[in-house]
């Protein structure tokens, strides 16, 4: 369906033809006045130009012929030759009756869908889930949402980081600890046990353990770097022993994913990059793309015209060794052959800039990527405590993912009791809704590229810009439909009859814009600030209209169907930052 503003435009630009003058100039924007009017046109500036006339003169003749216009309630020429604009309510209604009507209110013209290899998450297996991985799973999720939510086909692939030195450094350990185990018999030629030797609890003090060892002890990272090339060349007891690894951690970080709302529908890693690995360097040599230096192999990647250097992207060590960028360009070749994509997009810290980068160049100056694929790397900030340094523990130690969430969802249930209107049983469940709100929220409205402070009792917030003040505003409008009874499904909107239910009506008509801004930018922050602003626009409009003590029942039947409509854009724009709403809070 088309936008309310482009309908505005048409009209307008129609009337500035019907005067004489070219229909370009005709175009609407959003008041940047409230006060004064609803919609705006500066046409007649640039139309005076070649006109050679005096602004205020087109305007008036503009605005003459949008008498009869059914968009508009008033048309105005204010000097120096501003044309403001308020929409007709009757037209208003119209509009988002047609909105309400469609199944996906928040997408006006055309879309050409794309498919998309979303990379996000990115966690490292059997190293604890921590915040670092936190923003891109958030992320991603939200992109990936607003993505499919306007047509796109999105392939979200976590992207594990399974091969490389952690893997090793477990290994090592645990061949110290226990080595009577058979997968470190090089004889032992049975099948090895279904159950891993270790818990994940184990595997989670194992690795910190063992990489700490490797620090200060030279023979035991000796051993990490020999047991990671065992494992990469597929020793058998090892290979056996990274098979329960990954069992164990995949269960655990899927249960961690599931409290954050996160899905991916891919569950690949690096070491599936393995066996691309071989043939892409044996044809990135026959092409004559691979460069020896100083015993590596390496694509130089450098342009004309580069503001900063941009080193060669290193493919193979002088010691044989392939490193986290023949992962990702061998991935790359695996993401091309299996989905073709239009796009392939990677989320995480901005730290990994340059590495994309690097990445990027050499799959295009390769060929590997055609120019009609875009590649884009979304590198986002971090998230700070108070002190503005890197969020930590108390004790100074790296937070984890599952400690942070208990905290807040504590923190929650907490304020819930004390407000004293759900039984204990029933605040501890929502606040497990509120508190992936209030973290989501509370990272998804910054801007992603930026660092964001991190602060409890701000995010838990049931009022001002915040996850829970969207979810209260949501239940409040479940009670008020809930305490009326009938059924509103069925329910037409009516033209506004108040100021504050033509407002909360133009900022429904305004999804559209704002949610194609979010999906055009990948930008989950725009889908916040629209989420707020109507949110706020629910909330007036409440607090200035008697909606259930209203009398007359076709007046009371609009109002309805207004705050049910609004319930319905507010509950898709939290789907789309990847949170949902509780029944009562
Ligand atoms: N595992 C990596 C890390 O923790 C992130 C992976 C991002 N994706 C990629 N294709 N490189 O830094």
């Amino acid at each position: 369906m088309e936008k309310l503003i482009d309908k505005l435009s048409a009209a307008v630009s129609a009337a500035f033809a019907a005067a004489g003058y070219d229909p370009a100039c005709g175009k609407v924007t959003v008041s940047n006045r409230p006060d004064l009017c609803e919609f705006q046109c500066n046409g007649a500036m640039p139309a005076a130009k070649s006109a050679h006339k005096a602004p205020i003169l087109i305007a008036n003749d503009v605005v003459a012929q949008l008498g009869g216009c059914e968009f508009f309630a008033s048309a105005e020429a204010v000097a120096p030759g501003f044309i403001n604009l308020r929409v007709a309510p009757g037209a208003l209604a119209a509009h988002l009756e047609d909105m309400r009507l469609s199944d996906r209110p928040g997408v006006a013209g055309t879309h050409t869908p794309r498919t998309v290899v979303l990379d996000y998450g990115g966690p490292n297996v059997a190293k604890p889930l921590h915040i670092g991985h936190l923003r891109s799973a958030i992320i991603g999720e939200s992109i990936k949402r607003i993505y499919r939510y306007f047509g796109d086909t999105v392939i979200g692939d976590i992207h594990l980081g399974d091969w490389g030195l952690q893997m090793g450094l477990i290994i090592a350990e645990l061949r110290e600890r226990r080595p009577d185990l058979p997968y470190f018999d090089d004889d032992f030629a049975g099948d090895y046990p279904a159950e891993a030797p270790f818990t994940i609890s184990e595997l989670e003090e194992i690795y910190p353990t063992a990489s700490a060892k490797s620090k200060v002890d030279e023979a035991f990272a000796k051993k990490a770097h020999e047991a990671t090339y065992f494992l990469q060349n597929h020793k058998r007891g090892y290979y056996a022993l990274w098979e329960h690894i990954m069992r164990v951690s995949v269960a655990d970080l899927k249960r961690n994913y599931e409290n954050l709302n996160v899905s991916f529908d891919v569950w690949k890693g690096e070491s599936d990059a393995e066996p691309y690995i071989p043939p892409m360097l044996e044809k990135l040599e026959a092409q004559g793309a691979l460069v020896e230096s100083e015993g590596a192999k390496v694509i130089p990647v450098a342009a004309e015209g580069d503001k900063k250097e941009i080193p060669p992207c290193i493919l193979v060590k002088s010691d044989g060794a392939t490193l986290y960028a023949t992962t990702d360009l061998a991935t790359i070749v695996q993401r091309m052959e299996d989905y073709h994509p239009d796009k392939l997009l990677y989320l995480t810290d901005k730290r990994q800039s340059l590495h994309f980068e690097q990445v990027f160049r050499a799959a295009r100056k390769t060929g590997i990527v055609p120019e009609a694929t875009e590649l884009q790397h979304i590198g986002f900030g971090t998230m700070n405590g108070k002190d503005g340094k890197p969020f930590k523990t108390r004790s100074g130690g790296v937070m984890r993912l599952e400690t942070l969430i208990a905290d807040i969802t504590s923190y929650v249930e907490q304020k819930i009791l004390e407000n004293q209107t759900l039984s204990p049983a029933e605040a501890a469940e929502t606040a497990k809704v509120i508190a992936v709100a209030a973290l989501k929220y509370g990272d998804l409205s910054n801007l992603a590229t930026k660092d964001y402070i991190f602060d409890l009792e701000r995010f838990s917030a049931f009022e001002g810009n915040t996850g829970p003040y969207l979810l209260y505003t949501i239940v409040r409008i479940k009670s008020i439909l809930h305490r009326w009874g009938g059924d509103w499904q069925a329910l037409s909107l009516r033209p506004a009859d108040s100021d504050s239910a033509k407002q909360l009506q133009l900022a429904l008509a305004d999804m559209p814009d704002q949610l194609g801004m979010a999906y055009r930018d990948s930008a989950p922050n725009a889908v916040c600030a629209y989420a707020y602003a109507l949110a706020g626009a629910v909330n007036k409009f409440y607090h200035e209209t008697h909606i259930l003590t209203e009398e007359d029942r076709e007046k009371q039947s609009g109002y309805i169907a207004l705050i049910a409509f609004a319930k319905r854009a507010l509950e898709t724009c939290i789907d789309l930052l990847g949170f949902s709403a509780p029944e009562r809070m």
